[in-house]
């Protein structure tokens, strides 16, 4: 039956935002509210996987027994926390919307408005979807999300590729209702052999139309 389809599999999830700290008082972040990831693990517990749920800054809460969920803030924190999930899991999902850049120090102390300017020095974070799709062994299987502006298919099988995902979803920004802080998403699943459009629907039903594909290739 399809409740207990993933009864005995340990699906690790990233989800939400990561914030960067500028100083004691302020980040960087994003608009990602979670919400993707959340379903995707719930989904996932109801069909009797045991869920760890790497999570960033959200106001969402869990209420299956089965989701262990882990707070952190960094992008490096949920690196550490995904690489130490992912090692004991059967499959891993990376829904978060991790930054790409974090300040290269942060101010002890909180910065003032002295100057006529601020400038920012930043460096890269790490890919914690690429380290995973470096470490993935042959009975594990790696999710990844994208979110295009422009030539979304192109890009999107090229990042299928480069961090070694057995699939990767699509959101597309040129559909209304998609996307950042919707309860609605509209998604491609995108593997090597071709893609699949899905319509518009709740983020809950698309959670079940992806563990249905992450499911039918993990047996
Ligand atoms: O390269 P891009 O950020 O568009 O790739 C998106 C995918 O990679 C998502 O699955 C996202 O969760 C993951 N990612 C990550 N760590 C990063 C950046 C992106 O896991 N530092």
């Amino acid at each position: 039956a399809k409740q207990e389809d993933l009864k005995g599999k340990k699906v690790m999830i990233t989800a939400g935002p990561t914030y960067e700290k500028i100083d004691p008082v302020r980040f960087i972040g994003n608009y990602s509210s979670g919400k993707m990831g959340y379903a995707l693990a719930e989904v996932c517990a109801e069909r009797g996987a045991e869920v760890t749920l790497i999570s960033g800054p959200v106001n969402l809460n869990v209420s299956h027994p089965n989701i262990h969920r882990i707070d952190v803030e960094s992008a490096e924190q949920m690196y550490q926390a995904a690489k130490e999930a992912y090692a004991q899991a059967d499959a891993g999902i990376l829904c978060a919307a991790v930054a790409d850049f974090t300040p290269e120090q942060t101010a002890d102390h909180k910065i003032k408005r002295e100057k006529d300017d601020l400038v920012l020095r930043l460096k890269p974070t790490q890919d914690i979807a690429a380290a995973l799709g470096k470490e993935k062994k042959p009975h594990q299987l790696l999710v990844g999300f994208a979110l295009e502006t422009n030539d979304e298919i192109l890009h999107a099988q090229d990042k299928l590729v480069r961090k070694n995902f057995d699939f990767i979803v699509l959101n597309s920004l040129n559909d209304k209702g998609a996307g950042f802080r919707c309860d609605t998403n509209k998604i491609t699943i995108i593997e090597r052999q071709g893609e699949t459009p899905y319509p518009l629907k709740g983020k809950k039903e698309v959670a079940e139309d992806i563990i249905d594909k992450l499911a039918s290739i993990l047996h």
